[in-house]
């Protein structure tokens, strides 16, 4: 798969996704977008990934937001669709059912934030800054900022850094509980594998089920009854057996993902 401004690489079962504009650090603009989406969807059916990574080209920045040049003199109705496409995007990450980790190797600010947030685990080098400071361009944020945010740090801190736009520190992320881990930026890369190597290690059915049961929650849905049933399909599952048999029988799992 080709494309113009994603580098995709799979090595070993861990598939790293490049956001490579390091020139405009990595701002979106609509095919951007629209290539991640298209990256995380071929990575998610290829059998041979069980864990992405998501990164920035470069040292300095993750995803420095929206790209402002290409949406300046959009209208009520483009600006719409641009804020939907980047929802749909965005939610399939979210929803996809390998996990996605960020790898947050500087700025991560305005769609930089919001597409970190729509990854399932966060790590960020000791450089990264975070924030939502489109109030200060006279926008809301437009890919589930004022959705996400809330539901990572809660409502009060979330508040706060939408309608200040501050920019914050990875250290304070850390604090806020935005990010998983904070390490210094040549050993961010290494903290991401080294957690895709454990999660690679555990049953790829079980995986997507605790994916989809912790998206049901938060989507305002049953996540409740959701769990029962996933731990029902479970049990259908040769990755169940698989995983019970080798525990009696005292040696490792060799999961299918079926
Ligand atoms: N959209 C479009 N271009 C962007 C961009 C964005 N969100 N963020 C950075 N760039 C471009 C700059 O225009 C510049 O391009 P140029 O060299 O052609 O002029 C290049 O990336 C480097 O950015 P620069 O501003 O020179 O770097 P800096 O180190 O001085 O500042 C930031 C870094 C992140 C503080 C600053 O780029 C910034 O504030 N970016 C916008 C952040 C934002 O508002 N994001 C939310 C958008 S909704």
């Amino acid at each position: 798969m080709t494309l113009e401004n994603i580098l995709s690489e799979t090595d070993d079962g861990i598939c790293t996704i490049t956001v490579n504009r390091p020139d405009k650090l990595n701002a979106l603009n609509k095919k951007t977008i629209a290539e991640i989406g298209l990256a995380v969807k071929h990575a998610e059916k290829d059998n041979s990934v069980n864990v992405i990574i998501l990164t920035g080209a470069g040292n300095k920045a993750f995803v420095a937001g929206a790209d402002i040049s290409e949406f300046a003199n959009y209208n009520l109705e483009e600006a719409k669709a641009l804020s939907k496409h980047g929802h749909d995007v965005f939610n399939s990450i979210e929803n996809c059912k390998k996990p996605v980790i960020a790898a947050i190797n500087g700025f991560a600010l305005g769609g930089g934030c919001e597409l970190a947030m729509s990854c399932h685990l966060r790590i960020a080098s000791d450089n990264a800054k975070f924030g939502q400071p489109e109030a200060k361009l006279g926008l809301t944020p437009g890919y589930a900022g004022t959705q996400r945010l809330p539901r990572l740090i809660g409502r009060s801190k979330a508040t706060e850094l939408l309608l200040t736009a501050d920019m914050i520190s990875a250290a304070e992320a850390l604090q806020l509980g935005l990010v998983n881990y904070v390490v210094k930026q040549e050993e961010l890369m290494g903290k991401c594998l080294e957690i895709a190597s454990k999660i690679k290690l555990q049953a790829p059915v079980a995986v997507a089920e605790i994916i989809s049961c912790i998206n049901t929650y938060y989507s305002g849905k049953d996540g409740f009854a959701e769990e029962i049933n996933a731990f029902g399909r479970c049990f259908t599952t040769e990755d169940f057996k698989e995983g019970t048999t080798a525990f009696l029988e005292k040696r490792k799992a060799n999961f299918k993902g079926k």
